[in-house]
């Protein structure tokens, strides 16, 4: 965590700093850090201000970027700007959604540690928007999966099914997100994003059956009405005029001009399909969403008791088929409650206000439960489908978190306490996290810690959540509650249990003055960012949720599948309980903190400048009161507590060298000294710094203003004089190249024509920058060794500098970025040149951009030079500094290709690999022939079936013959050869003669191998002595040794009993009978029976034995 903080605000941002610092006059600070008047949140706003007014909507505050709603589209969302803020540009960029995101992905791909960017704001303030802005980012510059590819596509295409069915028209947003919504985008080992999962949070259900006046229902109503196919309106039972169903129409706006709902219906449509809906999926799903029109067009009459009685048959008709629902069971549940008192079950008519109650629940239940239903189904479409594969496991994610900000309104309900108290949890997350940083910055630093005066809102949180006695708790516990339990119950609970705390109000418990702007059904919250009054009305209904009995076993017997997932019949029987919505909503929130911590944070605050929408309208008002809610003032203290700046000793000394002799042009000794000696030379003031290990600390804005200004007229008279240095170089070669061609006009021979063109004042210092191009120029051409002999001092004579830069020239990339720099860059090419000559020099400002440079030319190139496959061993010589990242790198790049081909490969190829990788374990290094059967392949089997007698085979039985091959048997006491067959089977060892099995060594009884060290062909079968069946160990000969053994040694699972002998082996040769074979190494293969009677064995050189052979060596 602490990384992705520094990274993003220590060097990244803090960079980005210094351009700001050069612009500051026109638009402001592009860091809140860096105003002087910190604590004053006019000036904060004055910042947001200026910049706003000159379309600049990014801020950051230390790694915190805040961005305001422009309303207008200010084309800074390209591929070009994702290119600009790609890579190393990000240092010298202005403040950026993609800078952030770049910065996040490049700490997942480089730490390998999972990131979460986190944003907030209110409600049309541009959430939704940055989410999207990141995704395009993500899909549009990382690498594409090797598999999968169209995981990018789902990622982007699960946006607008999701917003058509969680987004809706409100006053403050015409796409408002009415759920919350946390996606983890999972990456692998190549940075390719590979699969994805959304978790969603409180869908405000609401909606479905009421809107408020300008506001809309959620967009799919409108566009299923305004864009389905006629024939899909006709199926479903649907007009096209949305003004024809009554949850559509409460809000009075069903049209609206910056709404498009029939062309936002065709790109749901298409996303559908991307998503992996079938056609059968689609239509389900439009089937609910109908259901739930028709159902808002149910209405009720009163009987004479005052029951409510359904009147409208055809939408009940519709309902039915379209659920797939028991006409009548559904009428009844619609009209009736059951009760279930001692065991049995009653039905109690509903009337007319009751049957609208049981109705609206209906619908918010059945719209809900299939958005839950949607996400889950998402989610399916967008996990890895190589989840298995071991590339998997190395995945890391980043996570972006959509979730609603503060909400204060006029009027605030259930709803807003859920959503202000989800952000008293991210505050303290955020806080939490953002000190742990500063504090493990400065510990690494040696910084003593000084500690930051900050609200810590645990209070708050507690006072929420806490068990028994915080506010979710009390009210559970008013729901749970038999008997008169309602809202105002529930206040007065509240009052009695939480009246002392601090950040709890009624009107009861407040003073005289605070009591008139509080009613008696409210109670008052003291916010981390301020207070918000809640209305306590419907909090106990909107909490309990209840949908009736009978309505949910209708639902359970629907035959629409979507449905049928929704509601499982085991809900009716499970006799607990379900949690609350608030007990719910609590614990997924605190599953969502877990997750959240478990990553490093990023953030982004939104704030929306006007509530007309409009472009270029700055309200102030308005905007002070995010910036409050927002914490914003708060989270700036906390990143100006200590220092406002902080920078790598490197970085700092490069910067501003130039300002101090003692460091200009180099400084040979540690970065860190050099610093000590340029501050002190600048006269900063104890008070106003700090030296860390790696790091200067500056506490104020004003010094590092001054320095910046400092730095600002050095460069002015710098800039001149490199200037000057450079026109007399150019003009110098101008003037050799005509006096070598010979063209040498009056005024250009000669040292006195030079002097004559009027450039001769510049001589020494062309002569100056040569002496040092010449040794680069040499060395590069020369290699290292000669290189660093060259560059004993420099040389006066242009012509060797020209003709060893053009043969530099063709040394490769390397030198062509170097000439590149010559041409355009004097100052890059003087560094360049500093650097190559202190290049075997401990790193220094004065060698770091050259070792800098020799290490990206070196990564840049190796993608080109990388080995072609697993046996190509090639790899470039890396620059010293490199070796061990090289070494790494080779060794990832051969796992790599390892792994792909491990995958590549068709199972019978990994057979024959597994069999080959066996056969090395027992024979490489050990067995003389070993190395000429490793390019042969080993054959399934050198007998086809009809080479076997099919007496034989019905001998075997069921037995499968794994493997046969012919082999040569050596009688026990003559040492007779004698053609056989070797068959192999899941079980035996059979050795054959024509159509008879001669032996049958099962595995059990097969106690070894014996085979010599030498290159002969000959081998052992040892067998279990005490088995009288058996007549002793079979002494073997095959053209195929090692092919022979290791397959039986597999078989038989005998790897590890193969022995491989020197000089002799010794076998069994029938009861109490030993025999001995004598192995010695010749030239030709010789098999006979010795004198001593020993057999004896004259390896010859490897070869395959024809039987003829042995006819000749006079053994048959
Ligand atoms: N960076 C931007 N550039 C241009 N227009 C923007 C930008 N951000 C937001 N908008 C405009 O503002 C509208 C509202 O933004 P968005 O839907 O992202 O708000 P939100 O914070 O997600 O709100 P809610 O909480 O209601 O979902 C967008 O529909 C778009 O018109
Ligand atoms: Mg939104």
């Amino acid at each position: 965590m602490v990384h992705s903080l520094q990274a993003l605000g220590s060097d990244g941002i803090r960079v980005t700093m210094e351009s700001a610092l050069t612009a500051r006059d026109r638009v402001g600070v592009q860091d809140f850090v860096l105003l002087e008047n910190f604590t004053s949140e006019a000036a904060f706003i004055e910042n947001l201000r200026r910049r706003f007014r000159e379309n600049l909507i990014y801020t950051y505050i230390g790694p915190v970027l805040v961005s305001v709603n422009p309303y207008r589209d200010l084309q800074i969302y390209s591929r070009q700007h994702m290119e600009r803020y790609r890579g190393v540009s990000f240092y010298e960029v202005p403040p950026h959604l993609f800078a952030v995101a770049d910065t996040v992905y490049r700490a997942l791909r480089t730490e390998r540690r999972d990131q979460a960017v986190m944003i907030s704001g209110e409600s049309g303030a541009g959430k939704t928007e940055a989410t999207k802005r990141l995704l395009q980012f993500y899909a549009e510059t990382c690498p594409a999966p090797e598999r999968g590819g169209a995981v990018r596509d789902r990622l982007l295409q699960s946006n607008p099914v999701l917003e058509a069915f969680g987004n809706a028209k409100t006053l403050r947003n015409d796409n408002s997100s009415r759920f919350g919504k946390y996606m983890d985008v999972q990456f692998d080992f190549k940075g390719a994003p590979v699969g994805g999962h959304i978790l969603s949070y409180l869908l405000e259900k609401s909606r479905v059956v009421h809107q408020n006046h300008g506001e809309r229902n959620f967009h799919v109503f409108y566009q299923l009405l305004e864009g389905g196919e006629e024939e899909t309106l006709r199926r479903l039972g649907l007009e096209r005029n949305p003004q024809s169903y009554l949850y559509l129409v409460k809000g009075q706006c069903a049209k609206v001009s910056s709404i498009n709902d029939k062309s936002d219906w065709k790109v749901v449509r298409k996303a559908l399909a991307v998503i992996d809906f079938t056609e059968e999926e689609v239509e389900d799903l439009l089937s609910i969403v109908a259901s739930v029109l028709h159902l808002g067009n149910i209405h009720f009459a009163a009987d004479e008791e005052s029951n409510a009685q359904v009147t409208t048959e055809n939408q009940l008709k519709y309902l039915t088929r379209l659920l797939g629902v028991d006409g009548s069971m559904l009428r009844e549940a619609l009209t009736h409650r059951k009760i279930i008192a001692k065991g049995e079950e009653l039905l109690s008519p509903l009337n007319l206000e009751q049957a609208a109650y049981a109705r609206d629940a209906l619908a918010k239940a059945v719209y809900s439960r299939t958005f839950t239903w949607l996400v889950g189904k998402i989610n399916k479409s967008l996990a890895s489908k190589d989840a298995e594969s071991p590339s998997w496991r190395s995945t890391t994610v980043l996570g972006l978190l959509d979730i609603y900000g503060f909400e204060v309104f006029q009027h605030n309900s259930f709803e807003q306490f859920c959503i202000n108290y989800c952000n008293e949890k991210l505050q303290q997350l955020f806080i939490e996290l953002t000190l742990k940083s500063e504090q493990e910055e400065y510990e690494a630093e040696g910084i003593a810690w000084e500690p930051v005066q900050y609200f810590n809102n645990k209070i708050i949180c507690d006072l929420v959540e806490e068990k028994f006695k915080g506010i979710i708790s009390i009210l559970d516990e008013e729901c749970l509650r038999p008997g008169g339990a309602n809202d105002l119950t529930f206040l007065e609970k509240l009052e009695d249990t939480v009246k002392h705390h601090p950040h709890f109000l009624t009107h009861k418990l407040a003073d005289q003055r605070t009591r008139k702007s509080l009613d008696r059904g409210e109670f008052r919250l003291l916010h981390y960012a301020g207070e918000v009054t809640y209305s306590v009305t419907g909090f106990l209904d909107k909490n309990n949720d209840l949908l009736f009995r009978n309505l949910k076993e209708v639902m359970c017997s629907s035959e629409n599948p979507i449905m049928n997932q929704c509601f499982e019949r085991s809900e009716l029987s499970d006799k607990k309980r379900p949690d609350t919505v608030a007990t719910q909503f609590k614990m997924s929130l605190l599953q969502l903190v877990e997750i959240l911590r478990s990553k490093e944070p990023a953030y982004i605050r939104c704030i929306k400048p006007n509530d007309a929408k409009q472009p270029g309208r700055f309200d102030e008002v308005l905007i002070r009161h995010q910036v409050k809610y927002l914490g914003l003032m708060e989270n700036l203290r906390v990143r100006r507590a200590g220092f406002a700046y902080r920078r790598k000793y490197e970085t700092f000394l490069q910067r501003y060298k130039s300002l101090c002799p003692e460091t200009w042009p180099i400084w040979a000794g540690r970065p860190q000294d050099g610093v000590a000696v340029l501050v002190r030379h600048l006269g900063y003031k104890p008070e106003e710094y700090k030296m860390g290990r790696t790091k200067i600390f500056i506490r104020f804005p004003k010094t590092l203003f001054a320095t910046e200004d400092a730095l600002e007229v050095r460069r002015q008279s710098l800039a001149t004089k490199i200037q000057a240095t450079w026109r007399g170089f150019h003009w110098r070669q101008k003037f050799l190249r005509v006096k070598r061609s010979g063209l040498g006009a009056p005024g250009y021979t000669g040292e006195r024509g030079w002097q004559a063109t009027g450039v001769g004042s510049q001589r020494s210092a062309v002569c100056g920058l040569h002496s040092h191009l010449h040794p680069v120029v040499v060395a590069w051409d020369a290699g290292p060794e000669e290189g660093s002999q060259a560059e004993v001092g420099g040389t006066d004579n242009p012509e060797v500098g020209s003709r060893a830069l053009a043969r530099g020239c063709r040394a490769g990339a390397m030198w062509g970025s170097l000439a590149i720099f010559l041409t355009h860059a004097p100052v890059g090419c003087t560094r360049l040149i500093r650097g190559f000559i202190l290049r075997h020099a401990p790193r220094c400002p004065e060698n770091a951009f050259f070792l800098d440079h020799v290490r990206t030319s070196f990564l840049l190139n190796l993608r080109r030079q990388l080995p072609r496959n697993v046996l190509d061993t090639s790899w470039p010589t890396p620059p010293p500094a490199l070796c061990e990242a090289s070494e790494l790198l080779r060794e990832l790049c051969m796992k790599n290709m390892v792994w792909k081909y491990c995958r590549s490969i068709r199972p019978e190829w990994k057979q024959q690999l597994q069999q080959k990788a066996v056969a090395s374990e027992i024979f490489k290094g050990k067995k003389d022939n070993y190395p000429q059967s490793v390019p042969r392949l080993f054959i399934n089997t050198r007998l086809g079936a009809d080479e076997i007698s099919p007496k034989v085979l019905q001998a075997l039985g069921s037995e499968p013959i794994q493997y046969a091959v012919p082999v040569v048997k050596y009688d026990r006491k003559g040492y007779k050869p004698r053609s056989r067959q070797l068959l192999l089977t899941p079980n035996a060892v059979v050795i054959v003669e024509d159509a008879k099995v001669k032996q049958r060594i099962d595995y059990a009884n097969l106690t070894g191998i014996s085979v010599s060290s030498l290159s002969d062909s000959l081998f052992v079968l040892h067998v279990q002595r005490e088995d009288n069946k058996q007549k002793g160990d079979v002494v073997l000969q095959s053209d195929h040794v090692i092919e022979t053994l290791t397959k039986t040694a597999l078989s038989a699972d005998r790897v590890n009993n193969i022995n491989i002998n020197q000089g002799s082996i010794t076998f069994a040769g029938g009861p109490g009978r030993d025999g001995v074979i004598d192995f010695t190494p010749g030239s030709e293969l010789l098999i006979t029976k010795a004198k001593n009677g020993h057999l004896a064995v004259v390896s010859g050189a490897w070869q395959t034995t024809p039987a003829s052979s042995l006819t000749a060596s006079g053994l048959s």
